[in-house]
């Protein structure tokens, strides 16, 4: 009887956390810094309700990314604030679980789970790579500022 009984408490302890695992989906997103070398140092601060990533100075060439899982329920948002000398840019790189942001299909396909935004000179592009590994870039902003 004592060990059907702690079969159950496992089973119950077990039970939930399968389900939630297996409905959850990775994603990635990335922000790669292709600006011009000898130019201001890129800094980021990225942010969702829960998590605060701090500011970040990536390198030139260099790619600072993140991966969270999202359930049936998608409820994840995650904000940038962008600084490259006098310029600057905000938004939500990602708050849609099909396209990275709303609207993102002008730029992305559907089902796309590795979000790729590019900080170049000219703004910031938002892309994917696809299934032969091509990385295929739009820009979505222009630096604001001077
Ligand atoms: C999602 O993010 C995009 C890009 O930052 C923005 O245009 C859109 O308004 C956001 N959606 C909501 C519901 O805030
Ligand atoms: C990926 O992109 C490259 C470059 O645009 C293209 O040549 C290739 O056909 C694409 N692959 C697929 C599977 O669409």
């Amino acid at each position: 009887m004592i060990s059907f009984l702690v079969k159950i408490f496992f089973l119950l302890l077990i039970i939930p956390y399968d389900i939630t695992e297996s409905q959850c989906l990775f994603y990635e997103v990335h922000i790669f810094n292709n600006l011009p070398r000898n130019s201001p140092q890129l800094q980021l601060h990225c942010a969702s309700g829960d998590d605060d990533f701090g500011h970040q100075y990536p390198g030139v060439r260099k790619d600072y990314s993140w991966s969270f899982c999202e359930n049936w329920f998608p409820k994840t948002l995650y904000f940038c604030h962008f600084w490259w000398g006098f310029k600057e840019q905000a938004f939500e790189v990602f708050n849609n679980s099909n396209n990275c942001i709303d609207g993102g299909d002008k730029y992305v396909p559907d089902e796309t789970t590795k979000c790729v935004w590019q900080i170049q000179k000219d703004g910031i592009y938002l892309g994917y790579v696809n299934s032969t590994g091509q990385l295929h870039l739009t820009k979505y902003a222009e630096w604001l500022g001077n």
